[in-house]
């Protein structure tokens, strides 16, 4: 069936948003075509040759950021934060690991949110779903609410300034490997870490940039290509208004590239074979990720994974299983090995937020830091048993000091002190270190097994 740009509008369109005025729409479309591309397809390609290493081992991927990212947290504080938690992660885990960590944030556009009921009721007002910026706003009334066309134009535009300072503080020295106390966070002395955890941190740097001082010492060359560090861009391609007016051709290059990030996602909930999205981002030729849950039925995940890489392209599939720690063991291996028959190549990662929600008794939605730490090692253990690649980790996170997630230093009373997240709980800057160490120590003690 042939593709083009607009082919998804003649599929059923799950979590669709109705714009009440198709003419603001349609302009609002228009401009954002003639708009630059936020990314270029070189970058996607070189994307997609890290992914194409991790999937036969050499990489890992460290795929980290907001569930929502908010248009008012352009700022550059909050901005060099998420770069500094997801350098100081990298760090951990390349020392671990001894392998190249590919970093992708969940920003510069991860600016719309799938909801589980298209509605939201207070006080018997009934009001629209906070869709995410990209669609309208989470304050309860009926103008935050109402679907604004224009505010996919604002977020373009943030994204826009979010990856401008990225790209200038990645070249400008900011992640320059030899100095990692460059990335500490404002507040690190204040986080209340624990005493090993710091110390493990600092030891773990410490080696790592007099390691590099080494063997530029002995004149290795390649020092050069480990001491830049690259970020790549990733969010949801939830609204396709938005990702397809953004989707063109190259000078010099076959096929159709979404520019908008290097690394968009389909969700859980829109991921239907016969569905807009599916049918959206089976054209392209940017890497994918493809979420999927406990409920996934094994042979309908090999029919998306073909009908979104029909040429088996390496690099080009992110297979993101968010099974819940409780369902791991039940609901991955049968995914696994069906993948496997089917020898669809795919990139394993494991998203261990998704399916480990909860909500306290005063209405937080919440998430335990031991339950995100079992499932990335139930599902580690069940790529170990049947010899499949874990190639990465995908989790909500962010270098703010918020009061989110449960456990790692955190009780439920404290909660109410820093909930800022407006969707899903992220892990805070010491919950997502520690996860990195914890992360780390497996890896290593993995490594070591095999010598
Ligand atoms: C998300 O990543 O924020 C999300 C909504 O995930 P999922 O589609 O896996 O539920
Ligand atoms: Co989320």
């Amino acid at each position: 069936m042939s593709w083009h740009v607009d082919s998804w509008k003649d599929k059923p369109h799950a979590q669709d948003v109705s714009y009440d005025d198709p003419n603001a729409l349609a302009s609002v479309v228009e401009k954002l075509k003639t708009l630059p591309p936020l990314v270029t397809s070189w970058e996607v390609e070189r994307l997609k040759e890290h992914i194409a290493e991790a999937q036969v081992g050499k990489r890992f991927l460290l795929q980290g950021g907001d569930c929502a990212e908010r248009l008012a947290d352009c700022q550059p504080g909050i901005i060099a934060n998420k770069l500094k938690i997801l350098l100081q992660m990298s760090l951990v885990l390349i020392h671990a690991s001894k392998k190249p960590v590919v970093r992708v944030g969940r920003l510069a556009g991860q600016y719309a949110k799938p909801r589980s009921s298209p509605t939201e009721s207070k006080d018997g007002v009934v009001l629209p779903s906070y869709f995410g910026d990209i669609v309208n706003r989470p304050e309860f009334t009926a103008e935050g609410r109402r679907f604004d066309p224009r505010a996919m134009l604002d977020a373009y535009g943030h994204a826009a300034m979010t990856l401008n300072f990225v790209r200038s503080l990645a070249i400008g020295g900011f992640a320059d490997m030899h100095h990692p106390e460059y990335w500490d966070l404002g507040f690190m002395a204040r986080a209340d870490l624990r005493d090993e955890l710091r110390v493990e941190y600092k030891q773990t740097t410490e080696k790592l940039a007099e390691a590099l001082r080494f063997m530029e010492a002995i004149g290795e060359r390649a020092v050069e290509e480990l001491t830049r560090v690259t970020f790549y861009t990733s969010h949801e391609g939830l609204n396709l208004h938005y990702e397809s007016a953004q989707t063109r051709t190259v000078p010099r290059r076959a096929g159709n590239y979404l520019l908008t990030t290097h690394m968009p996602w389909i969700g859980e909930r829109t991921r239907a074979l016969d569905g807009a999205h599916v049918e959206f981002f089976r054209g392209v030729e940017n890497v994918v990720g493809v979420k999927l849950g406990p409920k996934v039925d094994p042979e309908d995940a090999v029919r998306l994974l073909t009908t979104l890489n029909p040429t088996n392209e390496p690099g080009k599939l992110v297979a993101i299983t968010r099974m819940g720690a409780a369902n791991v063991e039940r609901s991955l291996p049968p995914l696994v090995e069906a993948v496997r028959r089917a020898e669809r190549r795919v990139l394993w990662v494991c998203d261990p937020m998704h399916g480990n929600g909860m909500t306290t008794a005063s209405g937080l939605k919440t998430r335990n830091f031991d339950d995100i730490l079992t499932e990335i090692e139930r599902t580690f253990a069940v790529h170990a048993r049947l010899g499949t690649i874990a190639g990465g980790v995908h989790l909500e996170m962010t270098g703010q000091d918020v009061t989110e997630c449960i456990g790692g230093g955190l009780s439920e009373a404290d909660l109410d002190k820093n909930y800022l997240s407006v969707c899903d709980p992220r892990l805070n800057y010491r919950q997502a270190l520690e996860m990195a160490l914890r992360l780390g120590s497996w890896m290593s003690d993995a490594r070591k097994a095999r010598l």
